[in-house]
């Protein structure tokens, strides 16, 4: 096949494959589209955990996003861990040079693991400016709840968080519910125009390395080959969803999900 779209990846390294930049390059592929990456950040991790990060100078994100952008023009682009509120700014002055209409935002905050990846003046920044500038903002839980200041226990937190993050200046958002824990697990999507709560049955396995990063990522391939966002997010949600279900178990800690699920290997080629 050919790629359907091109897709920009700003995001930091995951040594394990899991998450990050490999996990964004995994589900763009795997979904049939052409994968393309700014580097924010290197971390040493595996499936137990975080052991170092060295992050990326600002202007070298910057000139790889733009030097990237303007050979190969993206059809969209999804950002993920930027950690310091200089990276954040470098990313929205080059978005601006770039004016690519399609973005989807993983505001990453913490690792699954529970490390940090993100200092405060970047919270502030990514939620007064970036947010502004994107299409979709995709915060779990914890990082719902750092942007709005809400505790959320229940759906209707969700929904409510969602509606604050919308009065701050998203375009749309959708809050992540893995970290709730009920056996129907809902993603909550809002627009301008409507609330739609998308519902998907809780795997019970510790092998969910990756699950944020691989949404979004899915999220922007659908999206970027022109469903609505809504769209976008139900399909994305049934990928991550047959990605766990078939998890590979690899590792002592959270295993990586199947970024595979979607494919099969040409018969010429076995
Ligand atoms: N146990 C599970 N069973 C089914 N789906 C799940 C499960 N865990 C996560 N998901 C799906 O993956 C999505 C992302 O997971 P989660 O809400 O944990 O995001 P996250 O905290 O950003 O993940 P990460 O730690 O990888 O950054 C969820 O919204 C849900 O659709
Ligand atoms: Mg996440």
């Amino acid at each position: 096949m050919k790629p359907k779209s091109k897709i920009l990846i700003i995001a930091g390294s995951d040594s394990s494959g899991g998450a990050g930049i490999q996990a964004d390059i995994k589900t763009i592929t795997s979904l049939g589209s052409y994968a393309m990456t700014a580097v924010t950040a290197v971390t040493v991790q595996n499936t137990t955990g975080v052991k170092s990060i060295i992050t990326i100078k600002p202007s070298e994100i910057s000139k790889q996003i733009e030097f990237t952008a303007r050979d190969i023009k993206p059809s969209a682009i999804k950002i993920g861990m930027l950690h310091s509120s200089k990276v954040v700014s470098a990313v929205i002055n080059s978005l601006n040079k770039i004016k690519i209409k399609k973005i989807i935002l993983d505001p990453v905050m913490v690792a699954k693991g529970g490390a940090k990846l993100i200092d405060n003046r970047a919270i502030g920044i990514l939620k007064n400016k970036l947010i502004k500038k994107v299409t979709l903002i995709t915060p779990n839980i914890p990082e719902a709840e750092i942007l709005t200041n809400l505790k959320i226990k229940n759906t209707r937190d969700m929904i409510n968080a969602a509606n604050i993050l919308m009065e701050l200046g998203a375009n749309n958002v959708l809050v992540k519910g893995g970290h709730l824990n009920t056996n129907v697990l809902q993603n909550i999507f809002v627009s301008r125009k409507e609330i739609k709560i998308i519902k998907s049955k809780r795997i019970t396995t510790k092998n969910t390395h990756g699950t944020g990063c691989t949404l979004s990522s899915a999220i922007t391939t659908f999206f970027s080959c022109g469903k609505s966002l809504k769209k976008s997010c139900e399909l994305a949600t049934k990928y991550v969803q047959n990605a766990i279900g078939s998890n590979l178990n690899y590792g002592k800690g959270q295993g990586p999900i199947n970024h595979l699920n979607s494919i099969e290997v040409n018969n010429k080629y076995k």
